[in-house]
């Protein structure tokens, strides 16, 4: 009998055809391409139509894996997504995703982990593949934060980040008798880790609209006149606490895995910011081509960039079959996340 496990079968991702520039966002806020290029790393971003819904971006990522994997919607029996940004308060967008893909009624769940949502949706449907309970998953990271954010001078310490974009990975039960390790070439999913710490929830929040302890209502008027929705963000304290957690669940992972990070052949890090990986890769001691980022053409897509820098490090001939990667990710919460996989 086969081992339980799971393997990654494939990713792909889906990002809305509009370009807007770092000069497009001078035109109606005080930015420039410098300030934006040399803080962040980010020279454009994709901005979805209004037609266009986040569960829409994740079922159009999702069918690109399918094809590509030969498989249908009723081949699944499992879909995890990640989203901030879902196209309603309730229900999630992993429902609405089963239902335009025309997926059997299989559980659809919605994971919060925010920037590290791709990283804990790998981790939860790897534990669920484990179980015996299921064979193929499909994993989905979606966004559309062009509609949260605010493009004038008041939201540009936040908007001049993010971009909308999509993506989606199949994880299928491995057929090998033996679960990948770090130490065997066994293709699949070794490990994940997933943490958090909330004290740093209010660095990193949108609060309204909400529940929390002193609001009458969900959202007031008031609140909604003086968008109350939009994101407050102190970003010196994302950026500083993003560096030490990256760095931890890096060192942590690598350790109980007997691997020293150079043993990595690839990083896959959460793009947030060029200066962030660029800390994290330094203090790993890692050459710049074991780090893959794609910031400076997507932005931070928050649940997309995992899948987006998979799919395009597997597209440049980056990433190979057997290639030892790691992901790193880290958000709002704040949440962290990594994943050592055998591709
Ligand atoms: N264009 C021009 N100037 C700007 C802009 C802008 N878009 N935004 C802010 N500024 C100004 C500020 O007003 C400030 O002006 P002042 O000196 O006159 O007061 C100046 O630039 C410096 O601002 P800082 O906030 O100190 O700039 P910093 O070097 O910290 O860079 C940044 C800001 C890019 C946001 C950085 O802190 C960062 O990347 N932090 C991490 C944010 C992040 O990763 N967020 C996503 C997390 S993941 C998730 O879950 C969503």
């Amino acid at each position: 009998m086969s081992a339980l496990y799971s393997v990654v079968s494939g990713v792909s991702f889906y990002v809305p055809e509009k370009i807007v520039t770092n000069e497009d966002l001078t035109r109606v806020m005080d930015t420039t391409d410098t300030w934006i290029q040399e803080r962040t790393g980010i020279r454009e971003r994709r901005i979805a139509d209004v037609n266009t819904s986040t569960s829409d971006l994740g079922t159009l990522a999702a069918r690109k894996v399918l094809e590509k994997c030969g498989k249908t919607p009723r081949d699944l029996d499992l879909l995890v997504a990640a989203t901030l940004s879902p196209d309603y308060y309730f229900p999630g967008i992993g429902v609405q995703m089963q239902n335009a893909l025309g997926a059997s009624c299989i559980p659809a769940l919605d994971v919060r982990g925010q920037c590290s949502g791709f990283a804990w949706s790998i981790a939860t449907a790897d534990a669920l593949l484990r179980t015996g309970n299921y064979r193929c998953a499909l994993v989905v990271g979606a966004e559309i934060h062009s509609r949260v954010i605010e493009f004038s001078n008041r939201g540009r310490n936040v908007s001049v980040l993010f971009g909308d974009g999509a993506g989606a990975m199949l994880l299928e039960r491995g057929k090998e008798n033996e679960p990948p390790t770090s130490h065997n070439k066994v293709r699949g999913v070794i490990d994940s880790l997933m943490g958090c710490d909330g004290s740093g929830a209010e660095f990193l929040a949108v609060k309204r609209p909400g529940t929390a302890r002193g609001f009458k209502e969900f959202i007031s008027p008031e609140e909604a006149e003086k968008k109350a929705y939009l994101p407050y963000m102190e970003g010196q304290q994302v950026f500083r606490h993003a560096v030490t957690r990256m760095l931890e669940a890096a060192q942590t992972i690598l350790k109980r895995n007997g691997l020293k990070a150079q043993d990595i052949d690839l990083v896959i890090p959460h793009q947030a910011n060029i200066r962030i990986n660029e800390t994290v890769r330094e203090k790993l001691e890692l050459a710049p081509e074991k780090v893959f980022n794609t910031i400076e053409r997507y932005g931070n897509t928050t649940a997309a960039t995992l899948p987006i820098g998979m799919t395009e490090a597997e597209e440049r001939g980056i990433l190979k079959p057997g290639a030892l990667v790691l992901t790193l990710a880290f958000g709002s919460g704040f949440t962290w996340g990594a994943n050592l996989i055998r591709w």
